[in-house]
């Protein structure tokens, strides 16, 4: 089985770091032109972009936050200028904010997660359709997380924003289907990134962490990345309005609430 996305025009948010690059990577090794969005690090962004165009990928870097309109749109139209639209998007830009109790939560600093990782997600899924529908293809897929299904004690936005995602991702993909587009959900569990580095490189919260995770060890951002390559391809072209869970089977263990 041969995963192949031959010149397709990805756009992948939040790609810089984490994740989001480990996506860009597998993408462009697939054969695909990567679109790399970032809204910090320049820096990162510039060598990512360098050893994307070493392997002969056609890479272009794309500054925006993805919770301004007006920045979403813009990002849009130099999209449209540098390649002539989009074939796939990949939300995957997201935070996951202080920990807190809701009672002591800040409301701006809680307003502002759903504002990334909903409405930012929303945003950029409205720019990619507007190109999508009229062309009559394309994928979207959002980087979601166990926390769509499971509670997370002191993460009430995060798990509040990725509930959300799921069920922004069923109703595009009930919108968009007559179109031939599809959209998608990938909810990563506990995996190596930044994000979560304090809980991981800690061996004492690391072993309270792996006791949730049956495989028995956090995951690598490539196995996300292999199966984001997979499920934006043609090779899943039957798959739609689902979210798909990369876990390590953590989301059996729905009694998880006292985070990371
Ligand atoms: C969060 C990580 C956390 C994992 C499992 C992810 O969505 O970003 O920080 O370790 O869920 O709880």
């Amino acid at each position: 089985m041969q995963v192949t996305l031959d010149g397709q025009r990805i756009l992948v948010t939040g790609a810089n770091s984490g994740i989001g690059a480990a996506v860009a990577r597998e993408l462009a090794a697939g054969g695909a032109r990567v679109a790399v969005n970032y809204v910090a690090h320049p820096e990162a962004t510039e060598a990512l972009l360098a050893e994307l165009r070493a392997s002969g990928t056609d890479a272009i870097g794309l500054q925006a936050d993805v919770s301004d309109a007006a920045q979403v749109a813009a990002m849009y139209l130099e999209l449209d200028r540098c390649w002539g639209g989009i074939d796939t998007l990949v939300n995957n830009a997201g935070i996951d904010g202080a920990r807190a109790p809701a009672w002591e939560a800040d409301p701006v600093a809680w307003q502002r997660v759903l504002s990334v990782n909903l409405y930012g997600s929303f945003l950029c899924a409205r720019g990619a359709l507007q190109r999508m529908v009229p062309q009559r293809s394309g994928v979207i897929l959002n980087m979601s997380s166990v926390h769509e299904r499971i509670a997370w004690s002191g993460f009430s936005a995060y798990a509040a924003s990725k509930a959300g995602l799921g069920m922004l991702t069923q109703t595009l993909a009930q919108e968009a289907a007559p179109f031939g587009v599809r959209v998608l959900g990938l909810a990563p569990g506990a995996i190596r990134t930044l994000i979560n580095q304090s809980v991981w490189s800690n061996p004492e919260s690391l072993r309270d962490l792996l006791t949730k995770i049956p495989l028995g060890r956090i995951g690598e951002p490539v196995e996300v990345a292999r199966l984001a390559t997979f499920l934006v391809s043609g090779m899943a072209s039957y798959m739609s309005g689902s979210t798909v869970y990369c876990d390590g089977a953590m989301s059996d263990y729905p009694e998880f609430a006292h985070g990371g």
